[in-house]
């Protein structure tokens, strides 16, 4: 029967380039999604920019560009990453989209419907100078508790104390540096405390083979608990100034963009639909029949970061709302990547760049490997280690899989002419395969990666050690042994085909090519090509190389210092010795120099870098953020003397990766021809986070 499945990814937040998290798990929805469209099944695998929230329109005002030319820029790069690591998405959206707002206005009507909505008058910080409603994240005071300054509005990172933002002493907004005030406005609840709804929730989590038995703990922790810890009703509103969905017959009130994201599965889907591509992917139906039908498998892949929205809210949405709106059958949710054991920061996920690692012309099918390896289905992190990625792929993919093809094949065209021939009982081979490839499918089917990976390349090793044993080489210099040597070569060959087939939802790239190729075939191949017997072959084509250990150093290396040097120029580790004369460097436009977020930070920590004789390793506050830096200023200070000072950053310089760490930043000096390095300074009442322009 075929299975009508739609696949979605987590939505990124249109504020930035994604990160090498973010590619981990498309790699993983892809990977599972070709598995499934190889079986033959249909599959509608879609995504879409998370465009709305506080934190997009403040990115937007700061660059000076309106949200939407913000969402578009971001969404104008994306095409790279998919094309790069052959990601293979039907379709690509917006939740800023007329899909969005529709869906999402009528999902709330239901649910008002429904007797779930309900508005009430809260308390919230004002920022009277920005003139809006503050989220925690941008409110900073002194811890109630152990009186630590400059801690955030919900928890104190000196001595964790969890406390509401009305509890800090001389609160202030990061934003503005003003003193919020309390301020009433009427907000609106989803009532996801009421007895339906976590009946409803509670069954739904306990749906056998629905979730991973992590994730259903999780959030049956999360819908049981009690006092503090109960499952309150859920906030959806947001006030103006915000970018969002209106809330219907509501004047200032905006969706909170947690509502409006996961709709934005749905309105990519609506989108993907009017646009005929699903169509043109063999789905007659309109995008309500689609969605409504009971045979439709709704499948979502997430982060664990993300598990509270889509195993609480989403679900219970979803059911209230009714149909054509169905649950989702599966969340399947993954760890984070770690690289070399450090953890990403989730907005910057500073450690490998994407687009780096493709300009350096390293093959995104090596990375593809490389994850599926270590991919399984339960909620872990998985590490992303250089010496283990240059060791797996190049003794796997090149050692023992790509081997197999290059030893093989050459015998055949130089002493067969192409022509592959197989002596004994052919059936049992084909049945052979065809155990592998089941055993494969259901590794695959059940997303453990690892293991289908370990398997494939067990049997890659029991195809070396058969052909190895047969010495062909040996057999190639008797021509009374010419049918050996074929059918030496033949079966390595089929071997070959088989491990192609089993590996090409890891390797789509190389899998084509070796399908079309080498093989001859007219298309890609299906799974069901995996026990067939090959009859001929094309000459050998190179398939791939071996993984330069160089690559892995240069993907972690800073990348060179932007020449000419600003100034005042930055005092990075890598900053050059000389100086330009004011006025001597290029002039550019104020659009241009307002690309460049420079923000007031206070300098919380100052250390030496053991093996540095430059460097300092800094610890900034920039108000809504902590950041590392390493700046090239320890001739001129001591660390102890700089603790505490205000100092200038550069907010939105790509991370860059040195020896010593990630610097997420650069600070700023002045230098002239005469010794000495001045660390630029703020007055006295700027605050960390405000911008300098
Ligand atoms: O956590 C995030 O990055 C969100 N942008 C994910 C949204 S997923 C869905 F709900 F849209
Ligand atoms: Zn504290």
């Amino acid at each position: 029967m075929t299975r009508k499945i739609f696949v979605t990814t987590a939505l990124p937040y249109a504020n930035g380039p994604l990160h090498i998290g973010h590619i981990m798990e498309y790699i993983q929805a892809d990977i599972w999604v070709r598995f499934q469209r190889m079986q033959g099944h249909q599959l509608h695998f879609v995504c879409a920019d998370d465009a709305h929230g506080a934190p997009i329109m403040l990115k937007a005002e700061s660059e000076g560009v309106t949200p939407q030319q913000l969402v578009t820029r971001i969404a104008a790069g994306r095409r790279p990453y998919l094309e790069g690591f052959h990601l293979s998405f039907d379709h690509w959206h917006s939740t800023d989209s007329p899909e969005n707002t529709q869906l999402s206005q009528d999902v709330y009507a239901r649910l008002v419907a429904a007797g779930l909505v309900y508005r009430k008058s809260i308390e919230q910080f004002y920022d009277p100078v920005k003139g809006m409603f503050l989220a925690d994240r941008y409110i900073k005071g002194e811890c109630p508790n152990c009186h630590s300054p400059d801690q955030y509005g919900d928890a104190c990172e000196v001595c964790s104390t969890v406390y509401a933002p009305t509890d800090l002493i001389n609160p202030y907004s990061t934003l503005s540096g003003a003193q919020p005030v309390l301020k009433a406005s009427e907000h609106f609840f989803f009532r996801l405390s009421d007895p339906k709804c976590v009946a409803f929730l509670k069954e739904w989590l306990d749906t056998p083979g629905r979730l991973q038995p992590q994730v259903v703990n999780k959030a049956r922790e999360w819908l049981t608990g009690s006092g503090e810890q109960a499952l309150g009703d859920w906030d959806i509103s947001r006030d103006a100034p915000y970018f969002g969905i209106p809330i219907p017959d509501a004047p200032g009130k905006y969706f909170y963009v947690w509502l409006d994201a996961p709709i934005g599965y749905l309105a990519a889907l609506q989108s993907y639909f009017d646009s005929g591509k699903a169509r043109a992917n063999g789905e007659r139906r309109t995008f309500t029949e689609f969605l409504a039908a009971a045979d439709t498998e709704q499948i979502h892949f997430i982060g664990k970061d993300i598990i509270y929205f889509h195993n609480l809210f989403w679900p219970a949405m979803l059911k209230f709302a009714g149909p054509p709106y169905k649950v989702p059958d599966h969340v399947y949710v993954h760890g984070f990547l770690t690289v070399s054991g450090e953890k990403l920061s989730k907005s910057r996920g500073t450690g490998i760049s994407p687009l780096r690692y493709l300009e350096l012309g390293m093959n995104a099918e090596w990375l593809r490997y490389y994850l599926a390896a270590k991919l399984n289905a339960n909620v872990e992190d998985l590490d992303f280690n250089p010496d283990d990625f240059v060791a797996r792929v190049n003794s796997d993919l090149v050692g023992k899989y790509v081997n197999i093809a290059s030893r093989a094949a050459s015998f055949i065209t130089r002493h067969f002419n192409g022509q592959l021939a197989y002596q004994g009982d052919t059936e049992q081979l084909a049945a052979l395969a065809a155990a592998h490839a089941f055993q494969v499918q259901q590794a695959y089917e059940n997303r453990e990666f690892g293991k289908a990976m370990r398997d494939i390349m067990a049997l890659a090793d029991r195809i070396n050690h058969d052909f190895d044993a047969r010495q062909p080489w040996v057999l190639a210099k008797d021509p009374a042994r010419a049918a050996e040597l074929q059918d030496v070569c033949s079966r390595a060959l089929h071997g070959f085909k088989l491990l192609s087939v089993l590996l090409a939802p890891v390797l789509p790239h190389l899998a084509a090519h070796v399908a079309l190729e080498l093989f001859g075939l007219e298309r890609r191949f299906a799974w069901s090509d995996a026990a067939s017997l090959p009859e001929r072959i094309n000459p050998y084509q190179h398939l791939m190389t071996r993984v330069d250990a160089k690559m892995l150093d240069a993907l972690f290396e800073a990348e060179p210092p932007a020449a000419p040097p600003p100034v005042p120029r930055a005092a990075s580790a890598a900053a050059p010795a000389g100086v330009a004369a004011a006025g001597a460097v290029a002039q550019i436009s104020i659009d241009e120099f307002k690309r460049i977020d420079l923000r007031v930070a206070r300098i919380v920590e100052a250390e030496t870098v053991a093996g540095a004789d430059k460097l300092l390793k800094l610890t900034l506050d920039l108000g809504s953020d902590t950041r590392t830096v390493f700046a090239g200023i320890k001739s001129a200070y001591e660390p102890a003397a700089l603790k505490g000072r205000l100092t200038v950053v550069v907010a939105n310089l790509a991370p860059r990766k040195m020896k010593f760490g990630v610097s997420q930043g650069m600070v700023l000096a002045a230098s002239g021809e005469t010794p000495g390095l001045f660390l630029l300074t703020a007055d006295a009442g700027a605050t960390p986070g405000m911008k300098v322009s």
